[in-house]
């Protein structure tokens, strides 16, 4: 159990490690792309479906990889991050490639409402979380942005994963995982040149549920991960079966 100044400690060195990154983090989309195209993506658009004329809050956004391809299927997004650096990046390519996203520099732990979206997003978000509590206040935010009817897509760190089989070198990073019980940190290296990584925390399928419903949820469904035609095609076979049979992440999608 760690104390509330230790959590808030902690909280503060999760959030800062993006401002340290963001321009490698930014660069190491386009080098990690196979993976996060072929699988991520694909699992991302499979259970999103189109969004052409949503409303969309795309919190934790990054460099807003996923702001900008919601626009770009006509989605009127507005996207936020905790990383300043991150939302500068984004404000950057918003304004060289304008798509009317709107940006905004918040932390996900102490989120009120913005708005209210038909879709709301969190890809990698919910296992930054250092606490059960910090992670039941992120499900609450992240419920009073979405509208009655409407739901949530999140992508979060695997409670399933079976570190014995979680070799990722092949798909671009590594990942350090301690005894994986609730609230144990872990890290990811991305095997760019140079490398980065971050660390973050793990929680189990219970505890995410839990937070979930009690952020007042319902329908919580878990789903498995696919790769693309194309990503079948292009690499040989059976390439991507590790992942998929073992994924890092798993989305969850649950409604209002
Ligand atoms: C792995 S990146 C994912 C970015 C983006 N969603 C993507 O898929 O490219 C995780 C992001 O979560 C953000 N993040 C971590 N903790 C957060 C918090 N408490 N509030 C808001 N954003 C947070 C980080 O700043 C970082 O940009």
């Amino acid at each position: 159990m760690r104390g509330d100044v230790l959590v808030s400690e902690i909280l503060e060195q999760t959030m800062a490690q993006y401002d340290e990154i963001a321009d490698l983090y930014d660069a190491g989309n386009d080098r990690i792309g196979p993976f996060r195209r072929h699988v991520e993506e694909h699992t991302f658009w499979n259970i999103a479906g189109s969004v052409d004329g949503l409303t969309v809050f795309d919190v934790a956004c990054g460099d807003g990889a996923y702001s900008r391809a919601l626009a770009e299927r006509g989605a009127k997004v507005v996207a936020m991050d905790q990383s300043a650096e991150m939302i500068r990046i984004a404000q950057q390519v918003e304004k060289e490639q304008e798509l009317g996203i709107e940006y905004l520099v918040q932390d996900a732990t102490e989120l009120a409402s913005v708005g209210q979206f038909d879709l709301v997003t969190a890809i990698y978000l919910l296992h930054y979380a250092p606490s059960e509590e910090a992670l039941e206040s992120m499900c609450r935010g992240l419920r009073a942005n979405v509208k009655d009817g409407g739901r949530l897509i999140t992508l979060a760190f695997n409670p399933e994963i079976d570190p014995a089989r979680a070799d990722m070198t092949k798909y671009g990073f590594r990942l350090k995982l301690p005894e994986l019980e609730d609230g144990a940190e872990c890290s990811i290296e991305v095997l760019l040149d140079p490398p980065f990584g971050f660390s973050f925390f793990y929680w189990s399928k219970d505890v995410h549920v839990r937070a979930l419903e009690n952020a007042g949820f319902k329908n919580v469904v878990w789903h498995n991960s696919i790769c693309s035609p194309e990503g079948l095609a292009e690499y040989p076979a059976g390439f991507w079966d590790g992942y998929l049979h073992n994924p890092h992440a798993v989305f969850i999608s649950c409604e209002v």
